[in-house]
């Protein structure tokens, strides 16, 4: 059941797709409205009460002891001192030790959840905006959760390419760049779905533009690896460029596409190209044109994408350099004391992502001015719903690949996130795994982190370990920009990473089967453990293992030098120990604590009973694949029929009858 609340009156963020009545009191909300100006809600918490959620953050899957602020932005630093990573994810759902109940927050502008760091005992959300509170209460953390799935509509589903294996890396530049690292993929014979062009392909940072010297025959190019199973996709940055004779650029201006300053003129902020404008995509028109300008890449024949920038990402305002320089020239030949030099210092460390510069700018939502801070997080969000939509336009038939940085709770609809720029740390290993569960209920199904750590260098073993986890992340892409190459060749074990790629396409039936039956019924293709052992006090508390679909559940290693680790098997399990997809022990688990030995070629699956694990053989690329061409790991004690959801990957017509196939497993002996 979901009851709504409003406070005062909200800007519409189209987050949810049911319409729902307003309860008229809160006599039955578990909220109490403390202050009305910056509206803020407080719910006690009691001892063993966990809170999960909240999405992108940082922290583990149970989110208490620290304050959360939705707050979308650019920020590289994915450490504990931080409360705000890219996206706005403000559902959570608190599981008590009586009663347990969804929160969702429809908030166009910034919010925060203090789950507990201030006081204890306590989940504080403050909010400078109007907004809707949905309370949702079930019969189970699954039910709670599907409740809420449905009313913010079905998640956006990927063609079936896209769970293949990705390369990327910041620094690929010229054509021949790319066909070297996809030969030597090929070569190596390890498995390839996609090669990621990051900025540098464009004309001086400019979306919607090719370097015509690295690219002089992109069409040529993108067919030839499509020929080879590998799909080229393109970044897009939110960011328009200020170049005259650019033609993105000059329509815009000319047809009032960007966000204003307080004068009407069109608002300037630094990215990557340096002097940007904003496209104002929180109005229709503009979202439409911004939308087809992908026709530029389609037309090519790019069928993937991902958004960047798209928070959006601001690394000046000419008003807050202004205040830098003149510091600066204040200063200029005086001995600086603690203040002069630290206040200065403050003025250009601060000059990013500055919450200051959120009220320099307008958009115009459909003929109505808002200041930008007031609808901070509908930009991203916006920016990738325009571009899903433009591509649901262009290719009507065919779905197209597209991930987004910036994201807020309604893009899940038109599109999947990474989790933007980790660095190559056994934390953010680890961190990758609370993220995929809380990102899960907050329904962007498609999702995964940059493997291997985007920035920092890595090293063999963290990318093995990395590698072995993230087999069951849907979006499996290496992407860094550190001096040393993590292409997964590069390494001395090329054999171990081959064959941990080949496993991922191994179990590619169960993966693509389980994440649309999880798209399609609106429910999670990752769990915690909490969810499908909600009695089990020890399972409940679980931060480093996931269930993954409905027959496994995952226990990966992610602890520098390690050869096992402590399992907790919350029922009797068969684990697979898997050295590649035809190379493997197995063994039954009693429920309780385990150790077990996990060598670093090794990784561990386990089988719940009377549950199947669809597989097939591997491929250099999901189009060699036959997908009818099925086996199973399985650990049944009696009969069992595993629905198996399969189709042609590519058209957007999914969720038929004929989709779905049985098959049925005896016990062998
Ligand atoms: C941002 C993105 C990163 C990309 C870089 C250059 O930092 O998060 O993935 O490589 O921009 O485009």
């Amino acid at each position: 059941m979901i009851k709504k609340y409003r406070f005062g009156n909200p800007i519409q963020t189209d987050a949810t797709v049911l319409n729902l009545d307003l309860e008229k009191d809160m006599k039955d909300c578990p909220f109490r409205q403390e202050e009305a100006d910056k509206i803020t809600l407080t719910c006690p918490l009691g001892k063993e009460d966990l809170v999960f959620g909240l999405g992108e953050n940082i922290h583990g899957i149970n989110k208490r002891g620290f304050t959360y602020i939705s707050r979308c932005m650019d920020e590289a630093r994915h450490t504990e001192d931080r409360n705000s990573l890219y996206a706005a994810h403000n559902f959570l759902i608190v599981k008590g030790a009586d009663k347990s109940f969804g929160a969702y927050f429809d908030a166009s502008g910034i919010i925060s959840f203090d789950v507990g760091e201030s006081d204890i005992d306590e989940l504080k959300v403050v909010s400078d905006d109007d907004f809707d509170l949905y309370i949702i209460e079930g019969s189970s953390l699954v039910d709670i959760n599907q409740q809420f799935r449905k009313l913010i509509g079905r998640s956006y589903i990927p063609p079936k390419w896209g769970f293949g294996y990705g390369q990327s890396r910041w620094a690929y530049k010229t054509e021949q760049d790319f066909r070297d690292i996809v030969n030597n993929y090929h070569k190596y014979q390890i498995p390839l779905d996609a090669i990621y062009m990051d900025i540098d392909y464009m004309d001086g940072y400019a979306s919607f533009t090719l370097n015509e010297n690295y690219h002089p025959n992109f069409e040529t190019f993108v067919k030839d690896m499509k020929d080879d199973g590998v799909h080229v996709v393109p970044i897009i940055d939110a960011g328009i460029k200020i170049k005259k004779g650019y033609d993105v650029y000059e329509d815009g201006v000319k047809n009032n596409h960007f966000c204003k300053d307080k004068d009407g003129n069109d608002f300037i902020v630094g990215v990557w190209p340096g002097d940007c404008h904003l496209p104002d995509v929180l109005n229709s028109n503009t979202r439409k044109w911004f939308g087809d300008q992908y026709k530029f890449l389609l037309d090519k024949g790019i069928d993937g994408i991902w958004n960047d920038m798209n928070e959006p990402s601001i690394f000046y305002t000419k008003e807050r350099l202004d205040e830098a320089y003149a510091c600066a020239d204040a200063l200029r030949n005086k001995s600086l004391d603690l203040n002069d030099y630290f206040g200065m210092r403050h003025n250009f460390t601060s000059l990013s992502s500055n919450p200051k510069d959120y009220k320099l700018f307008y958009h115009d939502m459909d003929g109505k001015k808002v200041r930008h801070d007031k609808v901070h997080n509908l930009y991203g969000y916006n920016l990738t719903r325009a571009a899903g939509e433009g591509m649901e336009r262009l290719s009507p038939e065919k779905r197209i690949l597209l991930f987004s940085r910036g994201s807020m709770i309604g893009m899940h609809r038109t599109s999947g996130i990474w989790t933007g720029d980790n660095m190559a740390w056994w934390s953010h290993l680890k961190l990758s795994v609370a993220q995929m569960a809380n990102i899960n209920m907050c329904g962007f199904l498609f999702t995964g982190s940059d493997l291997g750590g985007f920035g920092s260098d890595t090293n063999e073993e963290l990318m093995t370990r990395w590698i072995e986890f993230a087999i069951f992340t849907p979006l499996f892409r290496n992407h860094s920009q550190s001096a040393r190459a993590q292409e997964l060749y590069t390494f001395k074990n090329v054999d171990t990473m081959r064959k941990m790629v080949e496993l991922r396409y191994t179990l590619l039936p169960y993966i693509y089967s389980e994440f649309m039956k999880a798209a399609l019924n609106d429910t999670n293709y990752i769990r915690p453990l909490a969810f499908d052992y909600e009695d089990d006090k020890r399972a409940l508390r679980v931060e480093d293992q996931l269930m993954v679909g409905e027959s496994v559940m995952i226990a990966p290693v992610i602890e520098n030098n390690a050869r096992g680790r402590y399992v907790y098997v919350p029922e009797e399990m068969k684990m697979i120990r898997f050295r590649s997809y035809d190379d493997y022990d197995e063994e039954i688990l009693d429920k309780g604590d385990h150790y077990i030995e996990v060598g670093l070629d090794e990784v561990l699956l386990f089988i719940k009973k009377d549950h199947i694990v669809p597989v097939t053989k591997p491929a250099l690329s999901t189009k060699d694949m036959d997908f009818n061409d099925l086996s199973c790991f399985e650990y049944v004690t009696q009969p069992v029929t595993y629905t198996l959801y399969d189709d042609d990957g590519i058209s957007r017509n999914v969720g038929q009858k004929e989709n779905y196939h049985f098959m049925e497993v005896c016990p062998q002996d």
